[in-house]
């Protein structure tokens, strides 16, 4: 079975990481890989294929920044052409970024059938560009994997229940088996020159980045909290920022760091606060407890005993967040059994 996999974007590296992994040891499959280029940065690419040893890209687009439908537009083109020549059996594409649904949607306009990992995902928020993504790619697609049974749920309400299977979270499958490699050699991953004991943030959602009142509600709210923060910068917030806000002394801005740092950063941090959804998760399979700076989560599982606080960019909601109890019931095995990929690699056997 001849499988064209589309990524694009950081957190479609990671997924891919563990995908691929279990694809390319099964002789019935081939996979290709395509790289759009939506990211392209060393630090928003490459090192994750170097350092999670994804395969190089058969295909790198390099498409880079631009609106909604240039970026959107100009990956379709290149797409089609790859498809027509390769004439997979299926395309598999994951998330809720442009790329996926460039990709979804050239597919099935080439009637090639697509797979979508992380579907059923909603936030019921359709000023976010991953809405719409999510809705048009689990319309579209011909198979469906849902991470989790809210996403289960989601799409069979949608009347997409039939070509919907539960797998569980190919995300979760990611932390465990790289956990593992942290733990080894923990030395390896930890960031220099960053204060003992501090919470981590990230910030890069269009509703923060592009909205000054947020943006500076936030900042706001970190410059008070009297503990220090440690704030990996995606580039878009790195370039806003040094426009609109002037950055408290307790928020230490390093560089975007790859996915094992990243982990490391979270395993250390005593909160996190953030309003990546990839992030929320990682801190709740970690147990770290999170803040989350949006005013509604697709994660809602990990909402239980406060695990997850949503806070939007409200000061007031972000200081009493930061001061309260740590939980202390344990996490829940909402997200499968850490095998999410297998159970994807034999259902895209059947399709
Ligand atoms: C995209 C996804 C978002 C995901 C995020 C992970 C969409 C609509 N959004 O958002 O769901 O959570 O990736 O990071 O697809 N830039 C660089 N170098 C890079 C990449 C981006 O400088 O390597 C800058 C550019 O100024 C660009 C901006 O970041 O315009 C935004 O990048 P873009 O890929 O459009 O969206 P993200 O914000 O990264």
């Amino acid at each position: 079975m001849k499988i064209v996999s589309i990524v694009g974007a950081r957190p479609q590296f990671v997924k891919a990481a563990t995908v691929s992994r279990v694809l390319r040891r099964d002789p019935a499959t081939r996979e290709i890989l395509l790289h759009t280029g939506q990211h392209y940065d060393d630090n928003m690419s490459e090192i994750f294929f170097r350092e999670l040893n994804i395969p190089e890209p058969d295909y790198n687009l390099e498409v880079g920044s631009g609106s909604h439908a240039e970026q959107t537009g100009a990956m379709m083109k290149r797409i089609e052409e790859i498809l027509l020549k390769e004439k997979p059996d299926c395309t598999l594409v994951y998330g809720d970024t442009n790329s996926t649904l460039a990709g979804a949607l050239t597919s099935a306009k080439l009637h090639i059938p697509v797979a979508h990992v992380e579907a059923g995902l909603r936030s019921f928020n359709r000023a976010m560009p991953e809405e719409i993504n999510r809705i048009v790619t689990d319309r579209i697609a011909g198979l469906l994997f849902a991470p989790t049974q809210t996403a289960v749920s989601h799409l069979t309400h949608e009347g997409l229940g039939d070509i919907t299977c539960f797998t569980g979270d190919v995300m979760y499958d990611s932390v465990l088996y790289y956990k593992g490699w942290l733990l080894k050699d923990p030395e390896k991953y930890r960031t220099p020159e960053i204060p003992a004991k501090y919470m981590l943030a990230t910030i890069h959602r269009a509703e923060n980045t592009d909205n000054p009142v947020n943006l500076k509600n936030i900042f706001t709210a970190f410059s008070e909290l009297n503990q220090d923060i440690v704030l990996p910068i995606h580039p878009r917030t790195r370039k806003i920022l040094q426009s609109q806000v002037s950055l408290p002394e307790n928020v230490h801005i390093i560089d975007p760091v790859g996915y094992l740092q990243m982990l490391k950063l979270t395993l250390d941090a005593t909160r996190v606060l953030t309003d990546s959804g990839g992030l929320q998760k990682e801190a709740y399979f970690l147990e770290k407890p999170c803040i989350t700076l949006r005013t509604e989560t697709e994660w809602v599982e990990t909402l239980h005993d406060r695990w997850n606080i949503i806070t939007g960019s409200d000061p007031g909601l972000i200081r009493q967040a930061v001061l309260s109890e740590h939980p202390t019931t344990p996490i829940r095995p909402a997200f499968g059994n850490g095998k999410a990929a297998e159970m994807i690699l034999q259902k895209l056997l059947l399709f």
